[in-house]
């Protein structure tokens, strides 16, 4: 009997054409909306694997009454919205798709370094509301990355390009902070591990690539910030939480940092009244990170192949659990 998958959102083509082509029933959520969690478990029930993705809940409610799942297969490389200790208790791999989009969220990330560092959407909206005005000699002032200090919170595989491309555009020095230190990006980059209060204090753009955990949740708050330079731009393309949203805002208010560039908000999706949105010295993005073409498309391929290959030989390329496998 041809196993059934539950495709919890529009996937690209590229990958679930792998899937049909091996035979698999696919059950497509077709909706733009996700489904609710009622709705998730009410059809996964009938399934024998779930293709999806951060904005479904797959915690331990959910994982207790679907534990008959074989595999759960994300579409993403960050998976804090799946429970993986409830999964792995239950014996479910869960695969995940890294470095689809390593080059994609690098290009959002450094877009949005360069945007604050001159108010670019700010200036924008300027234009929209009439308010072009003159040339004013002295007004609108941004500043040069030429040289400055870049400090990446979680030197992985995104914070490397990231890296890689201040360097290359601005011979930025790289400073970061890491749980262990990345000796191979050290000698790759040039790039200095330091503590995390070092990082606060030396970085001229701080940059968050790391995973949300208990330990990194909210990690950026109001004392956070007061250790930064006045001058400083904070960046998160990685994870909202890992920044504590209120204290952003004071942050940049108070002027204890000079601006902040988001890819993600804490929560999402923000909402429009956020005073984030109207200040100067922010750019936000609605999590897009990820959104081209070509990482789309190689995260969909990513996503199908661990369930092929799961099915196949019970291996899963890329897992998150990998001990469910072993055992
Ligand atoms: C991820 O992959 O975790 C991104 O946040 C969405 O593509």
């Amino acid at each position: 009997m041809k196993k059934k998958i539950l495709v919890s959102r529009l996937y690209p083509n590229a990958g679930i054409r792998l899937l049909e082509k091996e035979g698999f029933r696919l059950t497509m959520w077709e909706k733009e909306n996700p489904m609710t969690q009622v709705e998730l478990i009410e059809q996964a029930k009938s399934h024998h694997a779930l293709l999806c993705t951060l904005t479904d809940r797959i915690d331990r409610h959910f994982l207790d009454d679907c534990s008959h799942l074989e595999i759960i297969s994300q579409f993403a490389v960050g998976y804090d919205n799946i429970d993986i200790a409830s999964a792995t208790r239950l014996g479910i791999p869960v695969g995940f798709t890294p470095d689809a989009m390593s080059e994609a969220t690098a290009d959002i990330t450094f877009g949005l370094m360069i945007a604050v560092a001159r108010k670019m959407f700010f200036l924008h909206k300027t234009i929209i509301n009439g308010r072009w005005g003159y040339f004013t000699p002295t007004g609108n002032l941004g500043f040069e990355l030429k040289n400055k200090t870049l400090g990446v919170f979680g030197l992985g595989r995104i914070g490397i390009k990231m890296a890689q491309r201040c360097k290359n555009a601005y011979n930025m020095d790289i400073i970061y902070h890491n749980r262990t230190r990345n000796k191979a990006a050290e000698k790759l980059l040039g790039a200095t591990y330091v503590e995390l209060d070092d990082l606060l204090a030396q970085s001229d753009v701080l940059s968050v690539h790391c995973a949300l955990t208990p330990e990194t949740k909210e990690i950026f708050n109001c004392s956070a910030f007061k250790k930064m330079k006045p001058s400083a731009i904070f960046i998160n393309t990685a994870r909202g939480p890992i920044h504590h949203e209120k204290d952003l805002t004071r942050a940049v208010l108070a002027g204890d940092i000079w601006g902040a560039g988001l890819d993600v908000t804490n929560p999402e999706p923000m909402q429009p009244d956020n005073p984030l949105l109207f200040m100067e010295n922010v750019c936000v993005l609605p999590h897009v990170g990820s959104g081209t073409i070509e990482a789309r498309n190689q995260m969909s391929v990513l996503a199908a192949m661990n369930i092929i290959e799961f099915y196949r030989n019970r291996q899963v390329p890329h897992i998150v659990n990998p001990e469910v496998l072993e055992s």
